[in-house]
């Protein structure tokens, strides 16, 4: 099912780049709604879309390459503005009849430009202007296509950027979504509000407002399933459809004994006790601690989970009685990697939540959250009044603390990382550290040390603090946590957890290391 809520609209087109992603960042940032699509998006499927303007991002390839991707050429004759941005630009000029040429010397890092006109793209940064852009690009433009104009230009590239006013037709060769561009903001906004005509309306108040009038249109007199984990996915994905539907959603919370310490009791809280869901709390922590027992291998941990999970979810979802739809929170990257720039018709990851479960349960997927970037996705829990705490909760893996121990999980090893678990985040809590890095966790490993305490030998175990940095997952660093916390998480660690002598600080980046130890 696809909700379809908004008027004004930025496509933007993927020709490979790794900073197509932020370009959409850009735009959302700047109030206006916009979607990412493959670079060879039907000419029909684009005036379908019906957007206000087009951006055509960069990408690695040179227009020469034998396999250079190439849209559709009739967008050219769409009566709507276009920005090609340092490979889009070079597209756009080849299209139009312009010369690239060939370079063999990447052009690289921060450049000055001067601008030449500042009508439109660079309205406010001031004629004769030196400004600062970041620039990464082999081929340059040698001719514009007829009936263009120069907008600025460096050293190296005497057209850095070039438009057909008239015609709406822009292109820059450097890359104004990146950081290291200070006045690309500005010029995105140019592009979107004085060139597109749009209006910088999309916030997450519409959004909550326009998602619950088209689910409640939608899901009409049906009933609706979700998994709920007390992530912040899968909260915003309850509360929105809670607003739309009501009684008509019915929650799960597998508790498979992996949670954290007092978790599901929290989640509860917030979900039944305050926002009076109709959630289910099923209490499955014996059937997975016997499912995992003696299990060592990390991915036959992570197999036994996931199976185990359909299996308590579907049965509970049976008792519950007929449902339409199941209800995932997938967010904005997931889709994007699925469908952007190969085209949808290339071998895709699937991205289930609840891994396989529609197959399974025959059930429609609703996903709210799908246009959505993880921070929009915060704003929506703040806007639908959820705490704070949970709306800037850490990411917590499906598996839960199994990653985390390394080796045979028992009860009595739960315990202890549950309890060292507790330390750290409340350590880091108070350092005011929780929302700046990206996660800080504990890990039990499977080796026992020597210690004295008073005048006894121990012989126990050892706590592994991580603490990463990172935007995305995708590469994190460890987080240079001050030596006081760690100091007092090591002590109170120590101290107070029953079975470990001794902790350790995990300084490694990924790659080549991963954020979790299994
Ligand atoms: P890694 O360890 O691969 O983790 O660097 C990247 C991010 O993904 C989370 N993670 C998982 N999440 N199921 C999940 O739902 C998993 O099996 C899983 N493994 C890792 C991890 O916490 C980090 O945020």
């Amino acid at each position: 099912m696809t909700v379809n809520v908004y008027d004004q609209k930025i496509l933007i087109l993927d020709f490979g780049s790794q900073y197509t992603q932020l370009i959409a960042r850009r735009v959302r940032e700047a109030r206006v709604y916009c979607e990412i699509h493959p670079f060879n998006m039907s000419l029909q499927k684009i005036k379908d879309f019906s957007p206000k303007g087009i951006i055509l991002s960069g990408g690695p390839s040179s227009i020469y390459d034998d396999n250079a991707p190439f849209a559709e050429k009739g967008l050219i004759d769409l009566e709507v503005p276009i920005l090609g941005i340092c490979y889009g630009m070079q597209f756009l000029t080849h299209l139009l009849g312009g010369v690239v040429a060939k370079s063999g010397d990447r052009e690289y890092g921060n450049v000055q430009i001067r601008i030449e006109d500042e009508r439109d793209l660079f309205y406010g940064l001031g004629r004769g202007e030196q400004r600062t852009v970041w620039m990464s690009h082999g081929d340059r433009i040698d001719h514009m296509p007829e009936g263009f104009e120069a907008l600025a230009g460096s050293k190296n590239s005497p057209v850095a950027a070039m438009a057909d006013v008239e015609r709406r037709r822009f292109g820059v060769q450097f890359h104004p979504e990146v950081a290291h561009t200070p006045d690309g903001l500005k010029i995105i906004g140019n592009f979107l509000f004085r060139i597109c005509g749009c209006d910088p309306s999309w916030t997450m108040a519409s959004f909550v407002r326009k998602t619950v009038k088209s689910l409640k249109e939608d899901i009409g007199e049906e009933r609706v399933i979700c998994g709920l984990s007390g992530g912040v996915d899968s909260s915003v994905t309850a509360v929105l459809l809670h607003g739309a539907i009501g009684e008509k959603l019915s929650c799960i919370l597998v508790d498979n004994g992996l949670l954290r310490r007092n978790e599901a009791r929290e989640v509860m809280d917030v979900f039944q006790g305050y926002y009076g869901m109709d959630l289910h709390l099923v209490d499955a922590s014996e059937h997975f601690l016997k499912h995992l027992d003696g299990v060592t291998d990390p991915e036959k941990k992570r197999k036994i989970i996931g199976r185990e999970f359909i299996r308590i979810f579907e049965e509970k979802a049976k008792e519950l009685g007929r449902a339409k739809y199941l209800a995932q929170g997938t967010l904005y990257p997931d889709v994007i990697e699925s469908v952007s720039f190969k085209g949808p018709s290339a071998t895709i990851k699937s991205h289930h939540n609840v891994g396989g479960l529609p197959d399974v349960m025959n059930l429609e997927l609703i996903e709210p959250l799908r246009e959505l970037f993880k921070d929009e996705v915060r704003e929506v829990g703040v806007e639908l009044g959820l705490p704070r705490e949970l709306v800037m909760r850490q990411p917590f893996p499906g598996p839960g603390l199994a990653v985390r121990i390394l080796g045979e999980i028992t009860g009595e090893r739960l315990e202890i990382l549950r309890a060292a678990d507790a330390i750290v985040r409340d350590e880091i809590k108070m350092a005011g550290l929780y929302e700046k890095v990206w996660q800080s966790f504990a890990v039990l490993l499977p080796v026992r040390t020597v210690g004295v305490m008073g005048d006894e030998r121990t012989y126990e175990n050892v706590i592994a603090v991580r603490s990463v940095d990172s935007l995305d997952a995708m590469t994190a660093d460890w987080s240079k946590i001050p030596y006081e916390v760690l100091g007092r998480i090591s002590n109170r660690i120590i101290n107070s957890v029953k079975g470990v002598n001794r902790v350790v600080y995990d300084i490694s980046s990924k790659p080549p290391s991963t954020i979790e130890w299994e």
